[in-house]
């Protein structure tokens, strides 16, 4: 089989319920790992635990409350005996012009991108010291590509590609690394919900996506898997920013 082997591997994955939360956690399943998957909407949850098989776990919950993402965590140790990876993946997309945010919006999307992936890393913390397992956040090329409008979720992708490094320094000493994979435009919910692909402009808005694209192509939740379970394989890397986009992130425009 190619790429690696994540056999007996605990792997928690937020928001695996849908677009590349759910391709991971397909992918780290053929590798033979133990998955938990969470999310807010229980079809989506139950639909993939019951797609997927009997090393899945999914459990419905909202990372934004503190019981549940102990409820969380708890189920995770006891579904994976131990846990040895949290991929912090769930996210949300609030975009609009500076003059136009609401305040209670902008809280909301800092509370999901970035405060309960910090709040859940330190929930784990001493479950992956036990194995010395590591943290993979997942970023954005609007951190570094500017969008206009896109000012909320830039800000916490910007965050959590800074925790990235600042985490990996921290824990380090109790052999856990961090990481982030960066993806490009993968066609999933949270792009469909920002209306960027809506049906009447989707043939149009994919094809300047994909001609952003050095390789002239929108990505797959399984091409960000792979990159996910290097980094996951990868014992000596630690605080790296891995970009898994296609050349999106080299700022070529659509001619
Ligand atoms: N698709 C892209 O082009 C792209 C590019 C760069 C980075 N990313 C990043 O990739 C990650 C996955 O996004 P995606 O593209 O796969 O979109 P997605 O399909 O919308 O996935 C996001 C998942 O997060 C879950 N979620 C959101 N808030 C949550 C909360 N408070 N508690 C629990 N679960 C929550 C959602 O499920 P519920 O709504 O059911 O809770 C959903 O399943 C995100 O970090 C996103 O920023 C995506």
């Amino acid at each position: 089989m190619l790429g690696f082997s994540l056999k007996d591997l605990s792997i928690l994955i937020t928001g695996g319920g849908s677009g590349i939360g759910l391709g991971a956690a397909k992918y780290f399943l053929e590798r033979g790992a133990k998955v938990t998957i969470c999310g807010r909407r229980e079809n989506k949850i139950n639909e993939a635990a019951d797609a997927l098989g009997s090393s899945i776990l999914g459990m419905v919950g909202d990372i934004t409350r503190g019981d549940d993402r102990q409820r969380l965590v708890e189920g995770a140790v006891r579904h994976g005996g131990g846990l040895d990876v949290l991929v912090n993946n769930a996210a949300n997309m609030y975009r609009g012009a500076i003059t136009e945010l609401q305040e209670d919006e902008l809280t909301d999307i800092f509370n999901s991108n970035v405060i309960a992936g910090m709040m859940l890393s330190g929930l784990c913390v001493p479950h992956l010291e036990k194995r010395e397992g590591s943290i993979l956040f997942v970023g954005s090329v609007h951190n570094r590509r500017a969008f206009p409008g896109a000012s909320p979720y830039a800000a916490t992708k910007a965050a959590v590609q800074s925790l990235t490094q600042v985490l990996a320094a921290e824990l380090g000493p109790r052999r856990i690394r961090v990481n982030c994979v960066v993806p490009g435009a993968v066609f999933t919910e949270i792009n469909q919900r920002a209306g960027l692909f809506d049906d009447a402009t989707a043939r149009a808005r994919l094809q300047g996506m994909a001609g952003m694209h050095a390789l002239g192509r929108i990505g797959t939740e399984r091409e960000i898997a792979e990159a996910m379970s290097y980094l996951i394989s990868a014992k000596w890397t630690t605080g790296a920013i891995v970009d898994v986009d296609g050349g999106l992130g080299l700022g070529l425009t659509h001619e």
